[in-house]
């Protein structure tokens, strides 16, 4: 019975963010650019006979309860097929939390795939897609575990193919230790909507997130970060990823990113999370 699984739940980065319009839902028309990392949680699942969820954590500040989003997913995905069986639960938590990785969307999408695994149930894809989007915007880009502009709210996926990823990228994440809120995000692009400023070009196209601006607006490490980031030789673009607070930087081939997160701690604190990652194109 007690049949146990581990899964990576990678956070993701978002290349480019172009906001197309406001919705009469209130939620925003997107066109994302989003790609896997190889920073994230680890997700533990197996199936108990008692019935019921039980959910743990690492981190005593993120609440266990049908508030996080790897409980609605358990919740979701078993009214949805009968499971007859119990769920527990643990997240390792490496992501940090509201930072605009999609740390929780991540947790949430990972519990689906490791209970398609746990109980054998044959859903497609498109129907683990379909369950995420009920639990969030950014969880149905996760089932599918690679590049993939993302439409609508986010949830619509248009994965890239193999073929048209060109190649993976090294980067250096940081994170104030601070998070921003996403509906505030864009509660106060409403008020003045403006495009973000557009940075370095790569194969996938240029880096731009129209969240920038108001979230610079009130929140000015960011600004101030992603300004020295630009000024130092490893990195070849920065940018903020989602609705912040992470920003990450894109460095140029052969760079140390552990040196250039020493400089960054020198510049801006011993306490500020930097961590080097690579988007990756095939899923692990
Ligand atoms: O879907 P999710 O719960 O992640 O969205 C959180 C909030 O962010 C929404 O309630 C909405 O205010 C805002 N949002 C938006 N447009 C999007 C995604 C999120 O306005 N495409």
């Amino acid at each position: 019975m007690s049949k146990k699984i581990e899964v990576f739940a990678p956070a993701k980065i978002n290349l480019y963010l172009h906001i197309v319009k406001r919705r009469p839902d209130g939620f925003h028309e997107l066109e994302t650019l989003m790609a896997p990392i190889s920073v994230g949680d680890t997700v533990t699942a197996e199936l108990t006979e008692a019935p019921g969820i039980v959910l743990t954590c690492d981190r005593p500040d993120l609440a266990v309860d049908p508030s996080n989003l790897a409980y609605r997913a358990a919740a979701l995905f078993i009214e949805k097929y009968g499971v007859k069986e119990g769920v527990k639960i643990h997240l390792a938590k490496r992501t940090p939390i509201g930072a605009g990785l999609g740390g929780g969307s991540s947790d949430g999408a990972h519990v689906l795939l490791a209970l398609r695994r746990l109980t054998g149930i044959a859903a497609l894809d498109a129907a683990l897609a379909e369950l995420a989007g009920q639990l969030g915007s950014d969880v149905p880009f996760f089932i599918y575990r690679r590049p993939a502009v993302c439409k609508g709210r986010g949830e619509i996926i248009e994965p890239v193919a193999a073929a048209a990823w060109k190649r993976d990228y090294a980067g250096l994440l940081i994170h104030p230790g601070f998070g921003v809120s996403t509906p505030w995000a864009y509660q106060t692009y409403a008020q003045n909507p403006q495009r973000g400023e557009e940075g370095a070009r790569f194969d996938f196209g240029t880096l731009r997130n129209d969240l920038e601006p108001p979230v610079f607006g009130k929140y000015l490490w960011l600004p101030t970060a992603k300004a020295w980031l630009l000024g130092q030789s490893e990195v070849a673009g920065a940018l903020m990823s989602g609705s912040g607070s992470s920003v990450f930087a894109i460095l140029k081939d052969g760079a140390d990113a552990e040196s250039l997160a020493v400089r960054l701690r020198g510049e801006f604190g011993e306490g500020i999370f930097a961590c080097p990652f690579r988007t990756f194109a095939e899923p692990f």
